[in-house]
């Protein structure tokens, strides 16, 4: 029997994937690896999943069912490229190819483009998950023709993750849609993981507990609004003992945080939208920190507070900081989803704010309860504005603001970085200020450039003319 579906790449995440789909009824599953060895170890050593392997591209092609689907999962960028002009040499119009790995949407949409001319369809989809995801369920996020979803809607759901027993795939739009959303999922992910690590910071060193303390208070946490599998996993690491010191783990990691590039590609990507995802940036920019052993070791000598400012009622710091917490991660999401509203502006993409939300309910990195009450907010109004404002959200911050500024006040007198908490807060409060000091950048603007303002009181654009006797005049009139 020939297979319904190939995977390409044995890597971990591939070779997951292709067990999952062979795990599921009615799928037979074709392999191949550029190392054929390979292919064949992961044969061996899943007999259950009786893969057929490819040993070559050419006889990959031949063992799969027309019309044919595979899955890449190899690294974004080069070998991606190098797998899909392989691909495309031996399959036929009418066949499917799926990139599954993080590539960068604008590559997507350039190879969606490529391909299609041959009459075989390209469609980039997000996975998220890591290899415990890609193995018994992951998020989905595929973009691509909406005609080869039809094909492969049916085998992407059986793979997926299931919350409240709808499975957590959906099509997202044409082309790099999928990655686009996979990406900002991703900027999602450092928010999410920079605040907890800025609460964890805050609750070592202002409420002085130790790490085995922190995780019970996560353990706690995760029982409540803030439940999520990041806050899950931090629990766990926090309890984690290095085997050779006895100390925790947290405590002998290095502190310079890596990355793979899809936060910075968020955030790349957001600037030229225009989309102020400050939350994320920071999030990178904190990384970028950490990594850069020798401005921190020229920089350690400044001037700080010797010691945290001291807290009266240890359990109310706690609660604050969980405020603080859900506060600042409801801004970063409602950032992220502005970025996925003027994205799809942008690109021409149909996405449902509301769908997407629900795809990430179960499966992803980013999976919480908390994408309920996102799912929710668009459900009752697929047109809002900005997701801070829906009833829940502004429910949630009002309670927060109070203890949110505590926080905020706290680490900036201990010494404590808290770039994403911060901001978070600045973000909102710019959002809801009545006047902005925009006026005066404006003014400045005006000055030095000529580049003209608008005024409160009346239509149209105007200068003042600063080098001559400082009235103003209309703009038509100077240009
Ligand atoms: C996921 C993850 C996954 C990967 C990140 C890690 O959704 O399953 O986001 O894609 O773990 O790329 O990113 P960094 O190495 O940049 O932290």
């Amino acid at each position: 029997a020939k297979a319904n579906i190939g995977v390409v790449g044995m890597a971990v995440m591939g070779s997951n994937l292709a067990r999952n789909l062979a795990s599921r009824d009615g799928n037979t599953v074709a392999i191949y690896n550029r190392s054929v060895e390979k292919a064949h170890a992961v044969a061996q050593a899943h007999p259950e999943a009786n893969f057929i392997v490819g040993e070559s591209v050419q006889d990959f092609a031949d063992k799969l069912a027309k019309p044919r689907t595979a899955i890449i999962m190899v690294k974004a960028g080069g070998p991606t490229d190098a797998v899909i002009n392989q691909l495309v040499e031996v399959f036929e119009p009418g066949d499917i190819i799926v990139d599954g790995g993080n590539a960068l949407f604008t590559d997507t949409i350039r190879r969606e483009k490529a391909v299609s001319e041959t009459g075989i369809h390209f469609v980039g989809a997000g996975i998220s998950g890591g290899e415990e995801g890609a193995l018994n369920g992951p998020s989905i996020m595929p973009g691509g023709p909406a005609e080869s979803y039809e094909t492969l809607g049916p085998i992407l759901s059986s793979i997926a993750a299931v919350a409240e027993g709808e499975p957590c795939v959906t099509h997202v739009g044409t082309d790099g849609a999928g990655h686009f959303v996979k990406m900002i999922h991703n900027g999602i992910e450092y928010a999410d993981m920079q605040l907890i690590a800025e609460a964890y910071d805050l609750l070592r060193n202002v409420a002085g507990l130790s790490a085995d303390e922190i995780a019970d208070v996560f353990t706690e946490w995760n029982t409540g609004e803030l439940e999520s599998y990041l806050i899950e996993i931090t629990a766990e690491v926090l309890r984690q003992k290095d085997a050779e010191t006895g100390k925790p783990l947290v405590d002998v990691i290095l502190d310079a945080a890596g990355s793979k590039g899809t936060g910075v590609w968020t955030v790349q990507t957001a600037l030229g939208l225009g989309v102020p995802v400050s939350g994320i940036a920071e999030a990178v920019f904190a990384r970028a920190v950490s990594s850069k052993p020798a401005q921190r070791a020229a920089a350690a000598d400044l001037p700080g507070p010797a010691q945290a400012v001291a807290i009266e009622d240890r359990a109310a710091f706690i609660e604050d900081v969980r405020q603080a917490l859900y506060a600042s991660k409801i801004v970063a999401y409602s950032q992220g989803f502005d970025a996925i509203i003027e994205g799809a502006k942008e690109y021409d993409w149909d996405i449902k704010k509301g769908d997407i939300a629900k795809i990430w309910r179960a499966g992803c990195i980013i999976r919480a309860q908390f994408l309920n009450r996102i799912t929710e907010a668009y459900a009752q109004d697929n047109d809002l504005v900005v997701l801070l404002a829906a009833p829940y959200f502004t429910d949630a911050v009002t309670k927060a603001e109070q203890a949110w500024r505590r926080v905020v006040v706290k680490a900036v007198e201990s010494g404590i970085p808290s770039p994403a908490f911060s901001s978070s807060l600045a973000y909102y409060d710019g959002l809801r200020a009545e006047r902005l000091p925009a006026a005066l950048v404006q003014g400045q603007r005006d000055f030095f450039g000529a580049h003209t303002y608008r005024r409160i009181d009346k239509e149209g654009t105007f200068h003042t003319l600063w080098s001559g006797d400082r009235s103003e005049v209309s703009a038509q009139d100077t240009h």
